[in-house]
């Protein structure tokens, strides 16, 4: 696997990778790999010539310093992941590098930022934007693969791409969980034992409403699904939504919308986690 760690030289590298029409598949990711992001690789592998992932812990998207001094740094580790996994180009630029000047752009994305992760994260989808704007020109793929973990994310990077016209085709794949039902997260490492065997009554949460809805109205399995989650004193519920999925805003009915999901954040302790749930049709 080759590693890079310039922008100079992934630029070069994925130019000469076009000029041989080989085609380019992209996972983006910040580190602390874990099956989620393996199963993206996996993706992009079978569906491309080449594959690149990206390690970069992007501070511009992080809402809270102490966040972003505390996620964790794993990269020799990642890159043994990655190699193993079969992926061919590891890109692990710098902060001062890929922020060698301050972006002054900034993104609006109207509705599809002012619920949720937008809603509760001051800047925070600016920040991806950004970044990932900045890796697709530097990496100019094919496909870039993402995963439904992080559903608005993956509706603001479909809108940003079409705003744009970014020329390349977006890819998302399913949550994967861990045996007991947690949704994989870099951030689950931060967790501590008794925080850790509480954190899958999150998912339950989720599973709990999706059975509640199909019996009672939006609002009232709704609130079932949040005393629920009440009960476990180390869960400070941010939000549960039950909303379109496709314009992620609030519905009233399940039958209002052709595709719904349930999302959730929670803090437990000092770590943040999210998850979501999309209803059968
Ligand atoms: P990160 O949280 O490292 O996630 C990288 C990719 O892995 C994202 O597309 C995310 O949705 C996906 N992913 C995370 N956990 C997953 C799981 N349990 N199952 C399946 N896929 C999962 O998302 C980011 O990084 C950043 O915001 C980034 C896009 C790299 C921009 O900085």
């Amino acid at each position: 696997m080759l590693q890079l760690s310039s922008l100079s030289d992934i630029r070069q590298h994925t130019e000469k990778l076009r000029r041989e029409s080989l085609k380019i598949g992209f996972v983006p990711t910040m580190g602390a790999l874990h099956q989620g992001h393996l199963s993206l690789i996996k993706a992009a592998k079978s569906q491309n010539d080449i594959t690149v992932c990206s390690i970069f812990v992007n501070p511009t998207q992080f809402n809270n310093a102490e966040d972003y001094r505390l996620y964790p740094r794993l990269l020799e580790n990642d890159a043994l992941l990655l190699a193993e996994a079969g992926c061919d180009v590891l890109f692990a630029p710098s902060a001062e590098e890929m922020y060698a000047q301050k972006a002054k752009l900034s993104f609006d994305f109207g509705d599809l930022e002012r619920v949720m992760e937008g809603a509760h994260r001051p800047g925070h989808f600016n920040g991806v934007a950004t970044v990932v704007s900045k890796l697709f020109h530097l990496v100019k793929p094919h496909q870039a693969f993402f995963g439904q973990k992080d559903l608005q994310q993956f509706a603001i990077i479909q809108q940003m791409v079409q705003d744009l016209s970014f020329d390349l085709e977006l890819v998302c794949y399913p949550i994967i969980r861990e045996a007991d039902g947690l949704a994989m997260s870099s951030r689950n490492r931060r967790l501590t034992p008794e925080q850790r065997a509480v954190a899958p009554r999150l998912y339950e949460g989720l599973q709990l409403l999706q059975a509640r809805l199909r019996e009672v109205p939006v609002a009232q399995a709704q609130q079932e699904a949040v005393a629920f989650l009440g009960t476990f004193p180390e869960v400070r519920l941010e939000y549960l939504e039950v909303v379109d999925a496709h314009t992620l805003q609030p519905v009233q009915e399940i039958s209002s919308a052709p595709r719904v999901a349930l999302c959730l954040a929670a803090f437990l302790g000092e770590v943040r986690l999210i998850d979501n749930l999309l209803l059968q049709p």
